[in-house]
């Protein structure tokens, strides 16, 4: 037998233990070892049944997902014959759950006779993410546990729920504190001993006889799910198959749902969301740290600055249990931090998204203080004080005498030179850069600045950091704007020259929104403030070249004191109350004196010329970037768009997105925007020689 499976027996069950680490997912090997073990316990008349368990940390994260669409997937026995076998097998298996038990792990487990888990498991079929359906009988099994509504949830859902709220609803049968493996070795002896036939999930027909009834929930659930769902396939593929468990025999239910799994697993949107899991997985390797790599464990944290990004990361701190101090210079700036902090948690507990009580766990994790003697004593400190190098290298300087020997010095500037405020320490392998997004405390992204000096062990602590505040943290060099804002560059300044050259913001926002982002470059800058990118083009006025284009639009809004959303004008007018943004006469007339003023000749500009110009430059610049090696791989880029500015996981981020047109395709057109814009448009060379070579970027950093 394959060493991916442990086979023993006790007492007269026999025990089959996963044991393909990281997560015991269902392989080949797997699946023929667990059939194995199956037909062995069948020939054996001293044994009465069966436990199914899993080794490590965890039951099994479910099927291979490396697997999909080669032919190792569909080895026999394929995940729905092995789930098949072991639902028909005549002695009774128990599967014993602890960890995770997800995909085809649970799909297993709903076809075992009887479930238990250990307290706090997390149960789900996450499926869906990856835009497929569960496609070993998922769809057909749980329907028959919980009823359709809540099967609904689950698997459109796809998020895993705990043990206890699984034992309420009916998925499994029991949660225990104790050993799991004892627990479900009992009741395998049990049953056994009680005899009759196993209890079959299949042939249970009391709750989908009772949805029959209720044809209106699908619909209903259609109409709940429709925003969340905008442009995905494989929601809707998982309402149907649902559907079909309530409607159809067991069999032709099985059938539906396997025709519709094959149709989902082939398709680009599938291809697409598991390139994002696998990316978002691969951001967390980093040449020079390993598992070994030493990190500092970080129990006390301090942000200097409790401005609108310092407020936002002292809760994420507070958020993941860790005492914070937040830093302040002059009393009313720390009341203002510590009202900003209450504030947000009192709304989310207004809105039912928090408990008092977790609100008031966070806001006793808090210290506000004036000065810098919290900061001896802390792990970590987050810097967020005003963009002005000469202060951040100041209090860099103060933070070298005061803190720690070993404490990380991070930064959270967004423009500059992290190299340069390292040279204001003695330390600089301590010092990098923790680059969040705004809202902080909101958005998952988080770029982890590595600097010329910055030591692995400061980076790999860093990385712990991100995972431990629950973000999304993707490791680049220092770079004006780093990776994510530096490439939103040519993508607002492509948006800014199509409506000089005759486009609309508001036809500009609807293609942007149409292709799956949740707003357009024009809603964006207004919903972020017009300000901040204001005060970044007045520093960078004096050495921007005189021949470069520039749009002085954006400038003259500015001027005119409309700042966005918060002012309630911007590139649209907002209504008391309202984000919804409405078109404005006055910035069209605008607009249109900017196009005459300089020569520009308005023209019809079609949606593709527009998806095209603002997404193919920064296409572009990102193979630059990985020319220079500001970006580690392409894969990275797609990650910082996905969880940075909401580019849609079903394109599967900027750089896979090219790569499914073609780089010939995209390098073409660059090309023949260069020729008609001029040197903002100009291929980059990795982009050049890639198309030439007829490869991709998935080729590039294959190797
Ligand atoms: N198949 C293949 N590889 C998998 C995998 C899977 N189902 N699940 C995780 N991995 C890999 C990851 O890529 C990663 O590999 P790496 O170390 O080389 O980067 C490694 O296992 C560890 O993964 P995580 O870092 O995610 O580990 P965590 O401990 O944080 O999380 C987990 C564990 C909750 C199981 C999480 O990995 C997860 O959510 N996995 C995917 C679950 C899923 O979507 N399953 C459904 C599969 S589809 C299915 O079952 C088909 C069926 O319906 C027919
Ligand atoms: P902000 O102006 O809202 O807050 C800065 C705060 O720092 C103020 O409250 C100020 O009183 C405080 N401060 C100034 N000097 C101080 C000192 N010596 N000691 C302690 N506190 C001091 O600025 P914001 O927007 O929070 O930005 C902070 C940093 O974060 C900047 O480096 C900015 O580039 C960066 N950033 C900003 C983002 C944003 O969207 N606002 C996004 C990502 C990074």
């Amino acid at each position: 037998m394959t060493d991916l499976i442990q086979y023993t027996t006790r007492g007269a069950v026999g025990l089959i233990t996963l044991a393909n680490p990281p997560v015991n997912a269902f392989s080949a090997a797997v699946r023929a070892g667990v059939l194995e073990a199956l037909e062995g316990i069948m020939a054996d008349d001293a044994l009465t049944a069966a436990v199914i368990t899993g080794s490590g940390k965890l039951f099994s994260g479910g099927a291979d997902i490396r697997e999909f669409n080669t032919p190792a997937g569909m080895q026999s026995p394929n995940l729905p014959e092995l789930i098949e076998k072991t639902e028909a097998f005549p002695k009774p298996v128990v599967a014993a759950l602890h960890g995770t038990a997800v995909g085809g792990a649970l799909e297993l487990s709903m076809a075992c006779h009887y479930r238990v888990a250990a307290a706090g498991t997390r149960l789900g079929l996450p499926e869906v993410t990856l835009g497929i359906v569960p496609g070993a009988g998922g769809t057909q099994r749980m329907p028959r546990l919980v009823g359709a509504e809540a099967a609904l949830d689950l698997i459109v859902g796809g998020r895993p729920i705990k043990a206890e709220e699984a034992l309420e609803l009916g998925l499994i049968d029991e949660v225990v504190e104790s050993d799991v493996v004892d627990a479900a070795v009992a009741l395998a002896e049990k049953v056994a001993a009680e005899g009759g036939p196993p209890r079959r999930t299949s042939e249970l027909e009391d709750r989908v006889t009772a949805d029959r009834e209720r044809p209106e929930i699908f619909e209903e659930y259609r109409k709940k799910m429709a925003r969340k769902a905008r442009g995905l396939e494989s929601p809707y593929a998982c309402v149907e198959c649902i559907e079909a468990a309530v409607n159809k025999p067991f069999a032709e239910g099985l059938a539906f749902e396997r025709e519709t799994f094959v149709r989902c697993v082939e398709s680009a949107q599938s291809k697409a969301l598991q390139h994002a899991f696998f990316a978002e997985r691969e951001s967390g390797k980093v040449p020079g740290v390993t598992k070994d790599t030493a990190t500092r464990p970080i129990e006390r944290a301090a942000v200097i600055g409790g401005g609108t990004m310092g407020a936002g990361i002292t809760m994420c701190f507070a958020n993941a249990g860790i005492p914070v101090s937040i830093i302040e210079v002059a009393q009313d700036g720390l009341d203002r931090a510590m009202k900003t902090i209450e504030g947000t948690y009192a709304g989310s507990v207004n809105r039912g998204r928090m408990s008092q009580d977790a609100m008031d766990a966070c806001m006793s994790l808090i210290t506000p203080s004036l000065g810098y003697d919290a900061v001896a004593d802390v792990d970590l400190v987050v810097e967020a004080v005003f963009e002005d190098m000469s202060l951040k290298k100041e209090i860099f300087g103060k933070l070298d005498e005061i803190c720690a020997e070993g404490a990380i010095l991070a930064t959270n500037t967004s423009t500059l030179d992290i190299n340069e405020i390292a040279s204001s320490t003695a330390r600089p392998e301590s010092v990098v850069g923790l680059h969040f997004f705004s809202p902080a405390n909101v958005m998952r992204l988080l770029e982890i600045v590595r600097g010329e000096a910055t030591s692995p062990e400061t980076l790999a602590t860093a990385m712990r950091i991100g995972k431990t505040l629950r973000k999304q943290g993707v490791v680049v060099g220092v770079r004006n704007g780093f990776v994510a804002n530096g490439m939103m560059l040519p993508y607002i300044r492509e948006s800014e020259f199509l409506v000089e050259e005759g486009a609309t913001p508001e036809q500009v926002d609807r293609v942007i929104f149409e292709f799956g982002f949740p707003m357009g470059p024009f809603q964006t800058m207004d919903m972020a403030g017009l300000d901040v990118g204001w005060r970044i083009r007045q520093a960078a006025a004096a050495t921007r070249p005189e021949s470069e284009r520039y749009s002085p639009v954006a400038d003259r809004i500015c001027e005119m004191g409309r700042m966005g959303l918060k002012t309630k004008a911007g590139w649209y007018l907002y209504e008391e109350g309202s984000r919804t943004p409405v078109p404005d006469p006055e910035i069209a007339a605008m607009i249109e004196a900017a196009s005459a003023e300089q020569g520009i000749e308005r023209r019809e500009i079609s949606d593709q010329e527009i998806l095209v110009r603002c997404l193919y430059p920064l296409v572009n610049l990102g193979a630059g970037m990985l020319e220079e090696g500001v970006a580690l791989r392409p894969s990275d880029i797609d990650v910082i768009w996905m969880h940075g500015f909401g580019f849609p996981r079903y394109q599967g981020g900027p750089m896979f997105w090219a790569d499914q047109i073609g780089l010939g395709e995209v390098h073409r057109v660059m090309q023949e925007l260069y020729e008609q814009h001029g040197e903002l448009l100009q291929p980059t060379a990795l982009l050049t020689q890639l198309a030439q070579e007829g490869r991709s970027f998935g080729d590039w950093s294959a190797e």
